[in-house]
């Protein structure tokens, strides 16, 4: 029987990508049995396994093949840039100059655009047997962004059971950059049928963005205590389910959760995710001052590895800057914008107990 990587191997090799090249794969152990997989289309982190009770547990969602993964809008695993969420209306104004970039939900700009960071061919530009390093240019006026943006996303595995991502980036015009990594998490199995809703989340954050139904935030930071958004201590995800205004509009949890600044150090644990059994338990140390909590609203019918998801069967955590930043002054260091010779230097770190 073909191993987990071959597996892989053969489902993403079959049918070219979206350049019409087939994809490269770079596969990742450490010491305790735990495997990481990415391939260079997106830099995406395709899969992710754990060694449970004796037994290798799939924990990422993704696509069946390549031929599935190309039409999917999901986005699993893949980096997404250069502006991860939602722009409104796809315009922003820098420096007095007003920009318009790809308009591809809705109204508004999701995920940088039409030809996504998720879609692009990245170079490989270091690989060992724990760390593979990937590089993407992105031209001035790619998407209609201002800037020759250079990126390059650093994923590490330790023996720790720690993924660790490292994002950097450099502009030459001032422009906006809000870099993530978009896997779906079922702590439970990919294939086991539990749903996001099934488990225990943990979030140290004190706010969060409400939104239009465009999934535009307002611009309030709201508090989250005494509301459904608080998840300052564990709590089932399903249990306040759809169950105010603010969950109704965007369908389920879709929102930015403000973390506390003192937790955005790369080394204190922002969020903590329990399996509904509670034999997988992730931490999420970051940087970035907020993470997009998703519930898995909009997988309906998306066909997966084991087969065609329902709503809520994977969660996303993405570490991120605040949606649609660029429109939002008051913001300030929050809104994702990287002037020339400033620093984009971020990590996120998943670590799994199991
Ligand atoms: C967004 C969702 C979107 C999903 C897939 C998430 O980051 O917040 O609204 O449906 O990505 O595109």
């Amino acid at each position: 029987m073909a191993s987990h990587f071959e597996q892989l191997e053969q489902s993403m090799d079959q049918t070219p990508s979206f350049d019409g090249q087939v994809a490269q794969l770079i596969h990742l152990a450490n010491d305790n049995g735990m495997t990481v997989s990415f391939m260079d289309i997106g830099a995406t982190w395709l899969s992710c396994t754990l060694p449970v009770k004796g037994e290798s547990r799939e924990i990422l969602l993704r696509s069946p093949n390549m031929a599935e993964h190309i039409k999917q809008s999901a986005y699993f695993g893949s980096i997404v840039g250069r502006f991860a969420n939602r722009i409104a209306l796809g315009r922003f104004e820098i420096e007095g100059k007003q920009y318009q970039v790809g308009v591809n939900n809705g109204e508004n700009s999701l995920h940088g655009g039409i030809d996504g960071f998720d879609k692009r061919r990245w170079a490989v530009a270091e690989h060992s047997a724990n760390h593979v390093v990937f590089r993407l240019h992105s031209a001035d006026g790619d998407q209609g962004y201002p800037g020759n943006l250079d990126v390059s996303v650093t994923y590490t595995l330790t023996d720790e059971n720690a993924l660790v991502i490292g994002y950097q980036a450099s502009t030459d015009k001032t422009c906006p950059v809000n870099l993530t990594n978009h896997a779906y998490f079922n702590l439970a199995g990919e294939g086991s049928g539990a749903k996001s809703l099934d488990h225990q989340l943990q979030l140290n954050a004190e706010g969060y963005l409400p939104t239009d139904s465009g999934l535009i935030p307002s611009g309030e930071i709201k508090a989250v205590q005494g509301t459904s958004f608080d998840f300052t201590q564990p709590k089932n995800i399903g249990s306040e389910f759809l169950t105010e205004p603010d969950q109704k509009t965007a369908g389920g949890y879709d929102h930015a959760f403000v973390f506390e600044p003192q937790v955005t150090d790369g080394q204190t644990v922002a969020a903590i995710l329990r399996s509904p059994q509670q034999d997988v338990t992730m931490k999420v140390k970051t940087t970035k001052p907020a993470v997009q909590f998703y519930s898995g609203n909009f997988l309906a019918e998306t066909p997966g590895l084991s087969k065609t998801y329902e709503l809520y069967d994977g969660l996303a955590l993405e570490t991120q800057f605040f949606p649609d930043g660029p429109n939002k002054p008051d913001w300030g260091v929050n809104r994702g914008v990287l002037t020339p010779g400033g620093s984009y230097q971020h990590q996120t770190v998943y670590q799994f107990e199991c």
